[in-house]
C-alpha cells in the first residue's frame, strides 16, 4: 500500500477544482448552472482537466474571446468541427423583434464561448468544455429589410446563376446564419442546440449542414486542412493578421456604417462525385487542380508553398499547369480579387442507397461578394477540369456584423442605420 495510487490523481484535481468553482474566477463561471445542478455535479463535470500523469493536458477548457471588434470563427485558427444553420425568420416579426432575438442570441452565445452555461441551459454540464468555441452571425437580405432597408449592402443577395449550379432550396438561402465551430462535437451541438432554442419564437430553422476537418492533434496547429478529394486544400489563402487581410476580409469605408469591421460569407453546398474520383487516376487528379495529392506542391514545384510557375512547359510544349487546372483558373492578376478560405468538409451517407453526399462546405469570407467572390466563381464556371467532379447544391450570401462589446449584442449598429 502506501504512496498515492495513479488513479488517486482525479480525485485530488477534482476537490482543487471545486475550490477554484466556488472561490475562484469558476464560481462566477458556474454560479448560474450551480442553481440548477448543484455544485457537486459542476464539480464532478469539471473533472476531466483532472490529466493523468503522462498525458497531455485537455484542451477543452480553451476559449476564444467573443468580445472585440471582429466576430471571432473568422480569423480564429479552424476548428475541427463546425455546424451552420440558417434561420427563416417569421413573418410578423418586425425591427423591434429582430432586436430581441439578437440580443438573446449574444448573451447566450457570449455565455457559451466561455465555458458558461446559457441562460435556460437544460444541460450546463455540456457548456463547461467550450473547446475554442466560437458563435459567428451572419445577416441575409431579409433579416437587413426589416430593420434597415436602405442599409443593405449592394451584394447581399443570392450570387448570380451559374451554368454549373445544381442549387437546391433545402440548402440554400436564409435570413439569419449561426456559425457554431468548436474541436469537439459534443460542444458544437450543445450550442447549436441552445442557440436554436432561442431562435424558436422568431422562426425556424431552413437548413443546417455540418462539417469537420481532422481532429486537433492530429496533426501539427496549423498544417493546411484535406479534402475529401484527398487534396491539400487552402495553401492559398489570405492570411489573418496580415494587412491584406485586413483590407479585403473586412468591410471598410465603403460599407454602410453598420457592418464596418463585419465582413461578407458565401456559405456553397459542394457535392463530390468521389466515386468517378476514384476512377482517375493520379496524374489526372494533379491535373484536375495543378498541385501533387502527396504534398499539395505546385506541379512545377517542391514544397507546398512554392509559387507555381504558370509559364513552364512540357518537354512537348504544353503547360506544365495546365489550361484548365483549377488554382490556374481561381488565381486572379487583380490583387483585389481575392478572398479568404475557411472550408470544412462534409460527409452524410444517403439513406436507401450505398451513396453518400460527400464534399466541401465551401465558405469564403470577404468584405464585398460581388467584386472579390464573383469573378473568381465565373472564372471557375467558365472552365475549371474539377467541374468533371464538383456541383454546388446549395448557396447562401450573408452580411456578417462586426463584433459587440461586453453588454452590447451583435449587429446593434444596425438599429438606427
Ligand atoms: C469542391 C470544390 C473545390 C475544391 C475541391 C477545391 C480545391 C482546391 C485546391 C485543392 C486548391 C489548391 C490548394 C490551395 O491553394 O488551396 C484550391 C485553390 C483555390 N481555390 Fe478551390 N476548390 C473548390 C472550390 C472553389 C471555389 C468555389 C472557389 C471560389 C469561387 C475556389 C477558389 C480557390 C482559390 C482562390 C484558390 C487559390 C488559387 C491560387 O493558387 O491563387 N475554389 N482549391
Amino acid at each position: 500500500m502506501g504512496g498515492p495510487h495513479p488513479t488517486d490523481e482525479p480525485q485530488r484535481e477534482g476537490r482543487l477544482s471545486r475550490r477554484g468553482l466556488l472561490l475562484g474566477g469558476g464560481a462566477a463561471a458556474g454560479a448560474g448552472a450551480a442553481l440548477l445542478i448543484g455544485a457537486d455535479a459542476l464539480v464532478r463535470a469539471a473533472r476531466p482537466d483532472a490529466t493523468p500523469e503522462g498525458e497531455p493536458a485537455p484542451h477543452g477548457r480553451d476559449v476564444v474571446p467573443f468580445h472585440g471588434p471582429h466576430q471571432a470563427g473568422i480569423h480564429t485558427p479552424p476548428q475541427a468541427h463546425a455546424k451552420f444553420v440558417s434561420v427563416d425568420l417569421a413573418k410578423e416579426v418586425d425591427a423591434e423583434g429582430v432586436r430581441r432575438l439578437l440580443v438573446l442570441l449574444s448573451d447566450d452565445a457570449a455565455r457559451l464561448t466561455q465555458g458558461e452555461a446559457a441562460l435556460a441551459d437544460s444541460e450546463p454540464e455540456l457548456a463547461l468544455v467550450p473547446a475554442r468555441l466560437t458563435v459567428t452571425f451572419g445577416f441575409g437580405r431579409g433579416l437587413v429589410e426589416r430593420v434597415a432597408p436602405d442599409a443593405v449592402p449592394s451584394w447581399l443577395r443570392p450570387l448570380p446563376d451559374f451554368a454549373t449550379d445544381r442549387l437546391r432550396s433545402e440548402w440554400s438561402g436564409g435570413d439569419l446564419l449561426v456559425q457554431v465551430c468548436a474541436d469537439d462535437p459534443v460542444t458544437v451541438a450543445h450550442c447549436a442546440r441552445m442557440l436554436t432554442k432561442d431562435v424558436r419564437a422568431f422562426g425556424t430553422v431552413r437548413w443546417a449542414q455540418d462539417g469537420f476537418r481532422r481532429a486537433r492533434g492530429s496533426e501539427a496547429a496549423g498544417t493546411t486542412m484535406r479534402n475529401l478529394m484527398g487534396q491539400v486544400d487552402g495553401t492559398v489563402n489570405l492570411e489573418p493578421g496580415t494587412e491584406d487581410f485586413d483590407r479585403l476580409v473586412w468591410a471598410g469605408a465603403d460599407a454602410p456604417a453598420w457592418l464596418r469591421g463585419g465582413t461578407g460569407v458565401v456559405v456553397r453546398r459542394i457535392a463530390m462525385d468521389l466515386e468517378g474520383w476514384d476512377r482517375l487516376d493520379r496524374p489526372g487528379r494533379e491535373e484536375a487542380v495543378g498541385r501533387r495529392l502527396s504534398d499539395g506542391a505546385p506541379l512545377t514545384g517542391e514544397r507546398e508553398h512554392d509559387e507555381p510557375d504558370f509559364a513552364a512547359l512540357t518537354p512537348l510544349g504544353f503547360p506544365r499547369i495546365a489550361e484548365y487546372a483549377h488554382i490556374r483558373r481561381a488565381r486572379t492578376e487583380n490583387p483585389d480579387e481575392r478572398i479568404f478560405r475557411r472550408a470544412y468538409n462534409y460527409d452524410v451517407p444517403v439513406a436507401g442507397t450505398a451513396g453518400h453526399d460527400a464534399g466541401l462546405l465551401f465558405v469564403s469570407y470577404q468584405a464585398d461578394v460581388e467584386r472579390q467572390f464573383v469573378p473568381i466563381q465565373r472564372r471557375l464556371d467558365e472552365l475549371d477540369l474539377l467541374n468533371e467532379w464538383v456541383s454546388p447544391i446549395g448557396s447562401a450570401v450573408f452580411a456578417v456584423p462586426p463584433g459587440c462589446e461586453e453588454g452590447g449584442f451583435v449587429g446593434e449598429g444596425l438599429f438606427g442605420a
